[in-house]
């Protein structure tokens, strides 16, 4: 049987004496796009920050099944594993190709001298980025810059690609395309863990949710089914679904 890309056991994550996300359970499958929804102040960042080694935290990691004796940056990247954090943290200064240069660093540091190819991949995932490769990130539309944090990340070639709301301050169409994205980068064997605000957008895309309220997982279960989810619609998809839903019942019934 093959073991789950990412499991999280019993994962607690406290800021001093105050516990802020209480013993998560989660696992994102291989080729799996798995959200996680809340509300602000829900535990969303912390969680992710501190799947990442950014943070500490007590309970259990597996990766592929081998537990992390020690949840660090640095072995986080070497198994894989890739964070675009909530803020972008481009590198204004820098040109878009030099932002995507210092994103494979790992990878250089580790031999891999020719950063090429991988870029060339990347373009070909955000061809936007291509054509503006010379213009300062300080420069690029918000969009854009989302775009680039992804690419920047996925200079590593990670296997788990862990994004912190690419939707923040995007408008509708933007939020839609970057989405389709992240949705697409299945096909190039990169499983994604997508913490949104965005509740409908995130579940539109997504394999599995898991809701996360007050630092603990409240609900989880397949996308489309919490789309449908009267507690999901009451709560976090606003009035414009729940007239939907009503008038698709009418037809129905
Ligand atoms: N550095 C910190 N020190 C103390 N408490 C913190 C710190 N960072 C976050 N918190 C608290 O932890 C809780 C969870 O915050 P977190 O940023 O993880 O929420 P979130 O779900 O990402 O929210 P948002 O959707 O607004 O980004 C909040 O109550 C927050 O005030
Ligand atoms: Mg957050």
């Amino acid at each position: 049987m093959s073991h789950p890309l990412l499991q999280l056991e019993d994962f607690c994550v406290s800021y001093g004496a105050v516990e802020a996300v209480h013993h998560i359970e989660l696992r994102v499958d291989a080729g799996e796009i798995v959200t996680v929804i809340g509300p602000n102040g829900a535990g969303k960042t912390t969680l992710l920050c501190a799947a990442m080694g950014l943070l500490p935290s007590r309970g259990r990691m597996l990766l592929d099944g081998n537990r992390m004796a020690r949840i660090s940056v640095e072995a986080m990247v070497a198994r894989g594993v890739a964070l675009v954090p909530e803020k972008r943290e481009l590198f204004g200064e820098m040109s878009v190709e030099d932002n995507l240069l210092l994103g494979g660093f790992s990878r250089w540091w580790r031999g891999e001298r020719d950063q090429r190819p991988r870029m060339k991949e990347v373009f070909g995932i955000f061809p936007r980025l291509e054509e503006r490769r010379a213009q300062l990130a300080s420069t690029l539309s918000g969009g854009e810059r989302q775009m680039l944090a992804i690419g920047r990340a996925l200079m590593a070639r990670p296997r788990l690609l862990m994004l912190d709301e690419p939707s923040l301050g995007l408008a509708p169409r933007i939020v839609r395309e970057v989405l389709q994205v992240v949705s697409s980068l299945r096909q190039h064997g990169v499983s994604v863990l997508l913490v949104e605000q965005n509740a409908r957008a995130a579940l539109q895309v997504a394999d599995r949710a898991y809701v996360l309220e007050m630092g603990a997982v409240a609900l989880q279960g397949p996308a489309n089914e919490l789309l449908h989810d009267r507690r999901i619609i009451d709560t976090y998809l606003g009035l414009g679904a729940r007239a939907g839903e009503e008038t698709a019942r009418g037809v129905r019934s």
